[in-house]
C-alpha cells in the first residue's frame, strides 16, 4: 500500500464517502497551488502539467494577470442579474464576435450548455421562419457534453443511452465518411454538428475532404454548420479556431475550456443571419456572462494577445510533433503521433497507455490517456520549448522503461 501525505488521504476519504461516483478512483494527486506549468501536490511534490485541465489552464497556474482580474473584479461586482446591462458581458462579446469576424454572443457556464444553446438556435431559426427543421447530424465517436442534447448528440451511446428516453431528431454518422455526410444531409436537415479534431475519442482529426464537404452541404441545403471547437478552440491548434485550418466558416461556432483560463465559462457565437433564431425570452441562464467569469476570459484573451499564444501553440505544436515522431521512428513502439498545435494524441502499439501514464506521473509529469493505447497532451499554451524538452527526455525514458 502507497501512503499519502494527511491531506491526500482525507480528500480522498471524503470524495469515496460523498461524491457521487461518477469518476471512479482517480489518480492520487490533490494540487495545493500551481505556478505557470507547473503543479505542486498537498505532498509539496512539483509536477509538470501536461494536461492542463484537460485544456483549461491555457496560461498556466496562478497566472498573475488572471488572478488579479478576478480579485478586482471580484472586489467590485461579482454577479448581476440579465435585468441589467453588465461591462466585463458586453466588451467580451465584442472580443468574441471580432474573434468570428462578426457576428452575435450567447455567454453561459460550460462546453455541454453552449452545444445545447447551439442546437436550441438551429432549430429556434428554421422555427421562426415557420419551417421548422430538427434534423441534426452529428458524428460517431464525437464528444459534445452530459447534458440530455449534448449527450444524445454526442455519438456515442454509452453518454447517452442509459438516460432514455433522449431528445430526438438526432442522426450519427461514421466521422470522416464522406458518403455518409452526403445521404445524412438532406433539404430538411437542421444543422450538422461536427468537432475538427475528436478529443475526447483519441485525438482524431476530421479530413480537410470531409470538413469541406460539411460546409458544402450545408451551405447547399440551408442547415446550419456547428463546429464545436470547445476543446480546438482557443488557439491550441494554432490557429485560434480550428476551422480555419481548414478554411471553413460555421454559422455557428462554440466555445468553453480554455475561454477563461479556468474559470467556468461557455460561450457560443452565431453569424447575424443564425442569431435570428433567438427572439427576447427563447434563452437565458442565471450566471451565464457574470461580470467575475466574462472579467477572467478578458483577462485570459490580453494575456493571449501580448504573447501571441496562438502563433505559439502552432510552433510548439510542430515542434513537439517532429520531437514525437522522431521517437517514435526511433523506438518502434509507437503508431501514431496524431493532432495538431498543443492538442496531441500519441498512439502507442501496446495497449500500455495507463501504465505510460503512471510512469510519467511517478517521475513528476501529468499526462492523459484515452482508451488502452492513446496517450493525450493539452498543456497550457505558455509552455516554453526547455520545457517541452524536459518532457521528451522523460517520456523517452517511460516509453523504454515501460513498453
Ligand atoms: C469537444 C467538446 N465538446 C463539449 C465538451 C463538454 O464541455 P463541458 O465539460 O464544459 O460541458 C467537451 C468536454 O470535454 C469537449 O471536449
Amino acid at each position: 500500500m502507497v501512503e499519502y501525505d494527511k491531506r491526500l488521504s482525507q480528500a480522498i476519504e471524503l470524495d469515496e464517502r460523498y461524491y457521487l461516483n461518477t469518476f471512479g478512483r482517480r489518480v492520487p494527486f490533490c494540487p495545493d497551488h500551481g505556478d505557470g506549468i507547473w503543479l505542486y501536490g498537498t505532498d509539496g511534490k512539483r509536477y509538470m502539467d501536461m494536461i492542463g485541465g484537460i485544456a483549461v489552464n491555457v496560461v498556466g497556474h496562478a497566472r498573475p494577470e488572471l488572478t488579479q482580474a478576478i480579485c478586482r473584479q471580484a472586489g467590485n461586482v461579482i454577479h448581476c442579474s440579465n435585468y441589467y446591462y453588465n461591462e466585463p458581458q458586453s466588451q467580451l462579446a465584442e472580443k468574441l464576435s471580432q474573434s468570428f469576424g462578426g457576428g452575435r454572443v450567447f455567454i453561459c457556464n460550460s462546453g455541454a450548455e453552449a452545444n445545447e444553446g447551439a442546437i436550441k438556435l438551429a432549430r429556434g431559426y428554421f422555427h421562426k421562419q415557420s419551417k421548422p427543421r430538427t434534423k441534426i447530424v452529428s458524428a460517431l465517436m464525437s464528444f459534445h457534453g452530459r447534458t440530455l442534447a449534448a449527450a444524445t448528440v454526442t455519438g456515442q451511446p454509452k453518454y447517452s443511452q442509459p438516460f432514455a428516453p433522449l431528445p430526438e431528431g438526432f442522426v450519427h454518422i461514421p466521422y470522416n465518411d464522406c458518403d455518409a455526410l452526403r445521404q445524412a444531409v438532406t433539404d430538411d436537415t437542421c444543422a450538422v454538428m461536427l468537432e475538427l479534431i475528436q478529443g475526447e475519442s483519441g485525438v482524431r482529426p476530421a479530413t480537410a475532404e470531409f470538413a469541406k464537404l460539411a460546409a458544402e452541404l450545408c451551405e447547399r441545403t440551408g442547415a446550419r454548420l456547428i463546429i464545436d471547437e470547445i476543446q480546438t478552440g482557443m488557439g491550441r491548434t494554432g490557429h485560434f479556431y480550428a476551422y480555419e485550418g481548414y478554411g471553413i466558416k460555421p454559422d455557428i461556432v462554440t466555445l468553453a475550456k480554455g475561454l477563461a483560463g479556468g474559470v467556468p465559462v461557455g460561450a457560443l457565437i452565431a453569424n447575424e443571419e443564425t442569431a435570428k433564431g433567438f427572439a427576447p425570452g427563447d434563452h437565458g441562464s442565471t450566471f451565464g456572462g457574470n461580470p467575475l467569469a466574462c472579467a477572467a476570459s478578458l483577462a485570459v484573451l490580453s494575456v493571449y494577445e501580448n504573447e501571441s499564444l496562438v502563433r505559439k501553440a502552432g510552433q510548439l505544436g510542430r515542434y513537439t510533433n517532429e520531437k514525437l515522431r522522431h521517437l517514435a521512428d526511433k523506438t518502434g513502439k509507437i503508431n501514431e503521433v496524431r493532432g495538431q498545435g498543443l492538442m496531441i494524441g500519441i498512439e502507442l502499439k501496446s495497449d500500455k497507455a495507463v501504465d505510460i501514464k503512471h510512469k510519467m506521473f511517478d517521475m513528476g509529469f501529468l499526462v492523459g490517456s484515452v482508451g488502452a493505447n492513446i496517450i493525450r497532451l493539452l498543456p497550457p499554451l505558455i509552455i516554453e520549448q526547455e520545457q517541452i524538452d524536459l518532457f521528451m527526455e522523460k517520456f523517452e525514458q517511460a516509453v523504454a522503461e515501460v513498453l
